[in-house]
């Protein structure tokens, strides 16, 4: 196939973020650079949105590589906790942290609570120079468990149930849970929007 896109740049190092890419490229026979590639120092994400954010990596990776840009940046919403984490997820409670530790510092800011619901959230956006924005989201929602289940996924996985499949996030196959997930939902949505760009 011939393509309008030879080389597309994804804005991020997180591994499993790039396999999942390079999976769904595979057909269109487009060649997926990533920040590996480049020397480019942490980006800052100082947006006050999943959409911002996304939006900030994707400039800075197009500005430095001059390749059309894909970012994306997700979050779980709490609606006991005013929506929050958001877009703090990653560096929700203390800095020491890791992903375990925010998981039951959530809980624990859950407890006693009777509302548990909650949604992941995903702003995904194609960047290839100022008038070329494309934005797509995907949302997933359900209740926050009283405690953990599962062994797969990352993150709030374990805590985050789906009311529909009565699983845990971390119940599921990576294969499952694109099929449902917010992250799932949204490259769909863009590579049905490429199919029709390139
Ligand atoms: P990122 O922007 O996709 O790197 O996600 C930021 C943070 O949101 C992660 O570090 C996780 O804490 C949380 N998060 C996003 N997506 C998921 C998911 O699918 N499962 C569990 N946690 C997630």
């Amino acid at each position: 196939m011939n393509n309008k896109y030879d080389t597309i740049l994804i804005a991020t190092k997180n591994k499993g973020k790039i396999k999942e890419f390079e999976n769904m490229f595979k057909s269109f026979n487009i060649n997926i650079k990533t920040l590996y590639n480049y020397d480019l120092p942490e980006i800052e994400e100082t947006g006050n949105s999943f959409f911002e954010n996304a939006l900030i990596k994707a400039k800075a990776g197009y500005d430095i590589s001059n390749l059309p840009t894909i970012s994306d940046d997700s979050g779980l919403e709490v609606e006991a906790l005013n929506w929050k984490p958001g877009i703090h997820s990653a560096r929700f409670g203390k800095r020491s942290f890791n992903d375990q530790d925010r998981m039951f510092y959530l809980l624990e800011k859950l407890k006693g609570k009777k509302n548990r619901n909650a949604r992941f959230k995903t702003s995904l956006v194609f960047y290839n120079g100022e008038n070329q924005i494309n934005k797509f989201e995907g949302i997933w929602k359900g209740i926050i468990l009283k405690e953990p289940i599962g062994n797969n996924g990352f993150g709030y996985d374990p805590i985050f149930y789906d009311e529909n499949l009565k699983l845990s996030a971390a119940q599921l196959s990576p294969d499952e849970k694109k099929l449902v997930s917010h992250r799932g939902k949204a490259l769909k949505l863009f590579f049905e929007k490429f199919k029709s760009m390139i």
